[in-house]
């Protein structure tokens, strides 16, 4: 079994001290031992992790499939099609479904079944389908499906609305289910008939798609459900879903919506590049947060966005462009020193990775994920690399290289040289070590939970995270260089100035809100709506009313001009959520200038 394997295999430093004697006698002969020997460790690591893929594989995708239901032996109560977190109930309760996890876990499972790996999978993606479109339909305190509601996060497993406070919405989420439907929708294609597609999964398709063209540029919680701003693995994979959404529309002859999606998708891609950090070198997670912005977040987008016919482009931050490279590197190297299982390794090799180094839930630790994606991207690069015949070493990308080879230098290096021969292998052995160290803490049965402990490594939070088995999959795909069709990220190029999506349109109005509301003692009266201004729907963030004419509550604020505004009011009691409003949203359309006052009754 993997963890015993490791536990009890033969360990690097101790080949080292057997030689102890040898290395007195001749350095000469030491350097030459030693190099044979660091031949022998890499192919013994190989084998380790050749047989960890081997143990692990089954294990994972039946972890999986028993976490989807109606019939998953660790799903039990979710509906057909309905992907659990985790089984876990208590500290934490992940027994909900995220349209984010479950996006993710089918896009392997449609992977699967259309590559002919697994073509038993039909049945199931056909339960999600019809899951999903479901949970599109229900009301959430995100809004209904035509007012923000398809940005929820989780639901229930019994397909009811989530409706405790959250953090809420999360706009990756669309756009990860349209990327899996979409790519289920091309194999329909072929298998039945546009037609087919067209009246059954079309429909459910551009809704998400629609939501991201409409909403990529407001604020949302990032995918760790904990930052309010814009967020780097949102955008990323919302530019996605509208590339392959605008080119399934064509073909599915949708052509009203092609050129709205591929004009927000060059919007999304001018703002994707304001992420980049050029003075440190890495991808900034999220605009807000008040962290180092150094996070999983930007490696997770960019395996989750690789597209083989893209190469090492930088604009779109494939896995082996300069910057993707630079970032990881930054990335891995914040969690070295902060982790105690780390402590003795190499400033060059593999070491365990969490979402963040400022990272505290639930102890803050290495996740299995996480570490798995790091694996991933440097194996999708190794794919690229091999595939292009060579690798090219630039400014931005030099540190990552040199952590390998102190002595390269910028520059292209053609797979006939001992440059990239080196490279390459370092960075196989490099990838093959993230896989080692999930290994090394898989308990012997396999399973895999959310995290393990940074201080000895043993399992920790969610049992059976659904997401491990699914990012371990990928993972051990790229490592035998399986890869998922591409997406049309070749040869994108940024617009020369950033539009917002209302096509940059400028000018705001001042609206004043006032709303007839009795109250009692500590409860006060909030808005949140669809602009930036109004917190773009969120709870936690939704403005104050003053009531200096009680029961009327009132508050001004500036909203864009022109624009479709949606608004709510919410209760508080002494600062804590209690309700919205019932169901529909105030609406009205701003004016070109002036001001504007609604006389609202609360409903
Ligand atoms: C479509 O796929 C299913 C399942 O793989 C197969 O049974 C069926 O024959 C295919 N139909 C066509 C028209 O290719
Ligand atoms: C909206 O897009 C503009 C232009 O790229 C950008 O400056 C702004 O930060 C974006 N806002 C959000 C919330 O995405
Ligand atoms: C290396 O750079 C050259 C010139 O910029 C480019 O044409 C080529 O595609 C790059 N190769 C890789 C593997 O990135
Ligand atoms: C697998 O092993 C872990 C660690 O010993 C344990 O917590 C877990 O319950 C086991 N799972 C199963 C399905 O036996
Ligand atoms: C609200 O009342 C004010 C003052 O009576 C009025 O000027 C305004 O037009 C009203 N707003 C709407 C939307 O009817």
């Amino acid at each position: 079994m993997p963890g015993g394997y490791f536990r009890r295999g033969l360990h690097k430093e101790g080949v080292y001290s057997l030689l102890a004697p040898t290395f007195q006698e001749s350095p000469a002969k030491m350097r030459l031992v030693l190099s044979a020997l660091s031949a022998c460790v890499a192919v013994l690591a190989q084998t380790s992790v050749d047989t960890y893929v081997a143990t692990e594989s089954p294990i994972a995708k039946a972890g999986m499939l028993a976490n989807i239901g109606p019939s998953g032996s660790k799903s039990e109560g979710a509906l057909a099609g309905i992907v659990i977190a985790s089984p876990s109930t208590v500290n934490p309760d992940y027994l909900y479904t995220w349209t984010r996890d479950s996006s993710l876990v089918f896009k392997v499972i449609i992977d699967q079944f259309t590559s002919g790996a697994d073509t038993t999978l039909l049945g199931q993606i056909q339960n999600f389908v019809k899951a999903e479109s479901i949970l599109q339909q229900v009301s959430n305190p995100s809004g209904t499906v035509s007012t923000g509601g398809l940005g929820e996060p989780h639901f229930n497993i019994d397909e009811t609305a989530f409706t405790a406070a959250w953090g809420r919405p999360q706009r990756d989420g669309p756009a990860l289910r349209a990327t899996a439907m979409i790519e289920y929708a091309n194999w329909l294609i072929k298998n039945t008939s546009v037609s087919n597609v067209v009246s059954n999964l079309w429909p459910i398709i551009q809704l998400d798609l629609d939501y991201v063209a409409a909403d990529w540029n407001q604020t949302t919680f990032d995918l760790w459900e904990e930052v309010d701003s814009s967020s780097f693995f949102t955008t990323a994979v919302q530019h996605r879903s509208l590339r392959e959404g605008a080119t399934l529309a064509t073909a599915l002859g949708q052509t009203s919506v092609v050129s709205n999606y591929e004009t927000q998708a060059a919007n999304i891609l001018c703002f994707l590049q304001s992420y980049w950090n050029p003075t440190d070198g890495f991808i900034t997670a999220n605009t807000g947060g008040g962290r180092s912005g150094k996070d999983a977040n930007t490696a997770l987008a960019s395996i989750h966005t690789f597209d083989p016919a893209a190469g090492c482009d930088a604009t779109t931050f494939q896995p082996c462009s300069d910057k993707a490279l630079s970032s990881l590197k930054v990335y891995v190297d914040s969690f070295r020193s902060i982790y105690t299982i780390n402590s003795g390794i190499a400033s060059n090799a593999a070491a365990a990775t969490g979402r963040y180094p400022e990272d505290t839930y639930m102890g803050g630790n290495p996740w299995f994920l996480t570490t798995a994606a790091v694996a991933e991207q440097l194996y999708d690069a190794l794919i690229v690399w091999k595939g292009q015949g060579s690798l090219n070493v630039t400014s931005v990308s030099l540190a990552f290289f040199q952590q390998f080879l102190p002595s390269v230098t910028v520059g292209t290096y053609a797979a006939s040289s001992s440059t990239f021969t080196t490279l390459t292998a370092a960075v196989e052995t490099f990838a093959d070590g993230f896989l080692a160290i999930n290994a090394k803490y898989t308990p012997t049965n396999g399973s895999l939970s959310e995290q393990y402990s940074r201080d000895d490594g043993t399992e920790l939070s969610a049992a059976d995270l659904t997401w491990s088995y699914a990012a371990t999959l990928t993972a051990f795909g790229a490592r035998a260089g399986v890869t998922s069709p591409g997406w049309g990220a070749a040869g994108l190029t940024v617009p020369a100035t950033c539009q917002t999506s209302g096509g940059g349109g400028t000018g705001t109005v001042a609206v004043t809100f006032n709303v007839y509301a009795t109250t009692f003692f500590g409860e006060n009266i909030y808005i949140t709506g669809n602009v930036d201004s109004l917190q773009d729907w969120s709870t936690d963030t939704a403005l104050l009313l003053s009531n200096p004419d009680y029961p009327i509550w009132t508050i001004t604020v500036d909203v864009p001009a022109s624009s479709d505004i949606q608004y709510k009011y919410i209760r508080k009691v002494n600062g804590v959520f209690e309700e919205w409003e019932s169901d529909p949203n105030n609406e009205f359309t701003s004016p070109a200038s002036g001001t504007y006052t609604t006389n609202d009754t609360w409903r």
